[in-house]
């Protein structure tokens, strides 16, 4: 397997501004805090203020210990470390709503934005659970919301292009995800097992139609593995998937520090500059599954994510992807 990839350590210029969400725990959390810790402006964008308060003070405490030696099991920081540039914004993506709203607050805080982390996922529902916009859950926050969140936030990333980037945080569960045409949200079957699996495969889908419509625009659209890490994503989850992937952290897993290298890797290794569409496994460049690379597949779940986005979408935005409101049809609701 050969030396771990090493996460850069190059100082951040200030400015370069960054957008983690679910920043507040688990491997979110630790992506969030070395960002910071090398000089960015991260945003955390959390679904609960007191958690995402807490964290950020705990990433304002440990910087301190680290940088003294306090913590002697943590490597100490060498260098003097900046001042954490660390701000929340409140984002829940099991609303399209919030959504809209923590990009129009993002918008009015005039910041820019050179990296999007799409990092938050849940895998709770043992059963078919539908959110409040009608989407099954695992498809609207791990997949659905992210896409229309980085729909909306593409001007600012454009602005900030060359060396703009997106990151999806996938999982090697998109192995056993599958596209159903008729029946993509997989609705129907109520196959509980699936949401998850679906929604990381779409997450990968995506990443390779959309870097396909940003083409030569200095954006790289980018997908991670993390590994198998011991967060809460799985201690909380039911059902098989989530017994499955608990039985493979207690064999394999790491923490999350060590869960967060690949996110890191794709969101700052200067090696990827102008490159785009990489599935990184645990921080190296490797192949995803053959279904996330069919074309036809991904062109269908593209259409279909439009269709479901269709009445939050505007065709300024639409623009941006070489697309028009008037070519995508409403979601036939039978
Ligand atoms: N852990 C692994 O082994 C593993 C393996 C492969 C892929 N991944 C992926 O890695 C990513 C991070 O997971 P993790 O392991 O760090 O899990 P985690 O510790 O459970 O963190 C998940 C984060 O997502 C947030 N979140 C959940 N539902 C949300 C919603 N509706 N709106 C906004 N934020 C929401 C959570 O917020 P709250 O704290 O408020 O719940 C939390 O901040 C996920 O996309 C996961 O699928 C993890």
């Amino acid at each position: 397997m050969g030396a771990k990839p090493s996460v850069p350590d190059d100082q951040l210029p200030p400015d370069r501004t960054f957008i983690v969400t679910g920043g507040n725990t688990g491997i979110g959390y630790e992506t969030a805090k070395t960002i910071a810790q090398l000089g960015g402006r991260v945003i955390i964008a959390c679904r609960n203020e007191e958690k995402a308060k807490f964290a950020i003070e705990r990433m304002i405490r440990e910087t301190q210990e680290e940088h003294s030696g306090e913590k002697t099991e943590k490597q100490p920081i060498t260098r003097e470390v900046p001042e954490l540039n660390i701000q929340y914004m409140n984002l829940d993506l099991s609303s399209f709503n919030s959504t809209i709203e923590f990009v129009r607050e993002f918008k009015d805080r005039g910041l820019p934005l050179h990296v999007l982390i799409c990092n938050a996922g849940t895998l709770n529902a043992q059963q078919k659970c539908v959110t409040k916009d009608g989407f099954e859950l695992h498809f609207q926050v791990n997949y659905l919301s992210h896409f229309l969140l980085t729909l909306l936030l593409l001007p600012l990333l454009k602005e900030s292009a060359p060396n703009s980037r997106i990151v999806n945080v996938s999982s090697v569960a998109h192995l056993f995800g599958e596209v159903i045409h008729d029946n993509i949200q997989d609705l129907k079957s109520h196959r509980a097992h699936k949401f998850y699996l679906n929604s990381k495969l779409f997450q990968v889908m995506n990443m390779y139609c959309l870097s396909r419509k940003l083409t030569g625009q200095g954006i790289s659209v980018l997908s991670v593995h993390p590994g198998f890490v011991d967060t809460d994503v799985f201690r909380e989850g039911t059902g098989c998937v989530a017994c499955s992937f608990s039985s493979m952290i207690c064999c394999w897993g790491v923490d999350a520090k060590e869960g967060s290298r690949s996110s890191l890797i794709a969101a700052l290794d200067p090696k990827y500059d102008g490159t785009t569409a990489h599935y990184f496994d645990r921080g190296r460049p490797s192949n995803s599954s053959r279904l996330s690379r069919d074309e036809a597949k991904q062109e269908i779940l593209w259409k279909y994510s439009l269709q479901c986005l269709r009445e939050q979408l505007s065709d300024v935005i639409l623009q941006e992807i070489g697309e028009k409101l008037e070519d995508i049809e409403p979601l036939s609701t039978s």
